[in-house]
């Protein structure tokens, strides 16, 4: 028997909105805040598939260990050990679902879009993901395999 909650989930992702399994990381050194969860949309299986020509849309929610006035994400692909940057449209997390100043002790979801460009090559990486505080100290770092295809 599934649970309310459950068949919620299951209906959302049948209608292809959001299919709410969260996305196993690895944290690389978050250092003033808490990642408690890290979703993607789409991403019906992991490693999550980014679609050329398509945006997906990264929501990690944490608890802030510190108070900043602002915040600012740093975005890697991982490829053959090489971390290349890789650019995002908005670097502003307090332009990306977190209301700033953030306060020690919030929770606060980081919502931004990733486009996936139609030039990127088709292979597998990982995404570093990093959201830094006023004194460019990691408030996360998170780290999740991808594929673009
Ligand atoms: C982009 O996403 C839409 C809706 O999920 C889908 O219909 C379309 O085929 C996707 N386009 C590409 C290029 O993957
Ligand atoms: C982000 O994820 C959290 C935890 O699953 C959820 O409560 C919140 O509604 C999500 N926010 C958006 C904009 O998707």
């Amino acid at each position: 028997r599934f649970c309310p909650c459950f068949r919620v989930t299951l209906l959302l992702c049948l209608m292809g909105l959001s299919c709410a399994d969260p996305v196993k990381f690895i944290d690389c050194g978050s250092v003033s805040a808490k990642v408690l969860e890290v979703n993607i949309v789409p991403c019906p299986s992991q490693p999550c598939q980014l679609h050329k020509g398509n945006s997906s849309t990264v929501n990690v929610t944490f608890t802030s260990g510190v108070d900043s006035p602002k915040s600012t994400a740093v975005v890697h692909g991982i490829i053959a050990g090489a971390a290349i940057p890789f650019p995002i449209p908005v670097q502003d997390g307090c332009k990306s679902g977190i209301q700033c100043p953030i306060q020690k002790q919030q929770m606060y979801h980081y919502v931004t879009t990733l486009p996936v460009k139609t030039e990127y090559p088709s292979i597998s990486l990982t995404v570093k993901w990093e959201l830094k505080d006023d004194n460019t100290n990691d408030l996360f770092c998170i780290e999740f395999p991808v594929k673009i295809i």
